[in-house]
């Protein structure tokens, strides 16, 4: 009798299969008559940046904005299917949008900081503040600001408006504060696309540092990014997801000509 040996062969690069953090199943939006996504059944794994590309309007943002339910507010918005994240229902009628929010965080693909401090950028999602001294408080803004790579430009001027600050500082402030509320998803709309190339490298390497923590969802335009940093891919065409896997698999190995076409940046047809 042969006995399986739990092995499994992973190709050349790509690393195993995690769990899934998000499931989305059989996921269908309306907005008012328009049919946007169709059917999308995709998912995130944790500790891994999971990369979703394809056209301007394919419905990458809307696929994210599902899953924290930020399309709720949008007039005309319906949607079918189901979305779980940490084997979580957060499509039922009895979820907690605020507490989703905390745990899944959204940074946006301009820089979004308010018109206060730097610190206070830091802190402002921050349920029960005022039970915290101000050394915590301040404790918070430092881990926060260490863990994206920000401490050392800005601990001399916590108090500054956040604005004074340049547009890659502003995007890893926005990052700080949605750590800082713990999430355990990460979602990034196209988060560097403002930014410069240096600004966007700093960025891309802080996605790598924090996939060691969290589920990181990236939606970007740039294919050598997803080629830098993803490691899970989902291509989206359409409103419809055409092909995913691993990074590996559709840059090398794709099933779909349209998936190969678009990662060599020719011109598609989708
Ligand atoms: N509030 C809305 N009302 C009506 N249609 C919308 C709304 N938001 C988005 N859409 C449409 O849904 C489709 C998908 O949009 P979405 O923003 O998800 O695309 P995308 O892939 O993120 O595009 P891009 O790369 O340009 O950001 C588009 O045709 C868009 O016009
Ligand atoms: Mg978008």
């Amino acid at each position: 009798m042969t006995r399986s040996t739990g092995l499994r062969i992973i190709q050349p690069g790509a690393l195993p299969e995690a769990a899934a953090a998000v499931k989305v199943n059989d996921l269908n939006v309306w907005f008012g008559t328009a049919h946007i996504l169709r059917e999308i059944a995709v998912s995130f794994q944790e500790y891994r940046i999971n990369c979703i590309v394809g056209p301007s309007g394919s419905g990458k943002s809307t696929l994210i904005r599902s899953i924290n339910r930020m399309n709720d507010d949008v007039a005309g918005y319906c949607a079918k299917g189901t979305i779980h994240v940490d084997g979580k229902d957060i499509m039922s009628e009895s979820i907690n949008v605020a507490k989703l929010r905390q745990e899944v965080g959204m940074v946006f693909q301009k820089p979004c900081v308010f018109p206060k401090s730097i610190s206070e950028n830091v802190l402002f999602g921050m349920q029960d503040l005022k039970k915290l001294t101000v050394q915590e408080r301040l404790q918070i803004v430092e881990n926060n600001l260490k863990l994206t790579a920000l401490w050392r430009e800005v601990s001399h001027r916590l108090h500054d408006k956040a604005v004074t600050l340049s547009l890659g500082q502003q995007q890893r402030l926005c990052i700080a504060r949605t750590l800082a509320v713990k999430p355990k998803v990460v979602l990034l709309d196209e988060p560097t696309s403002s930014l410069d190339p240096v600004s966007s490298r700093a960025v891309e390497e802080l996605m790598l540092e924090l996939k060691k923590e969290y589920t990181i969802v990236f939606v970007t335009h740039n294919i050598q990014q997803a080629q830098r940093v993803a490691d899970h891919l989902v291509f989206m065409c359409n409103g419809g997801v055409i092909e995913q896997g691993s990074k590996q698999k559709l840059f090398h190995n794709p099933e779909k000509e349209l998936t190969r076409k678009y990662l060599n940046e020719e011109y598609c047809d989708c």
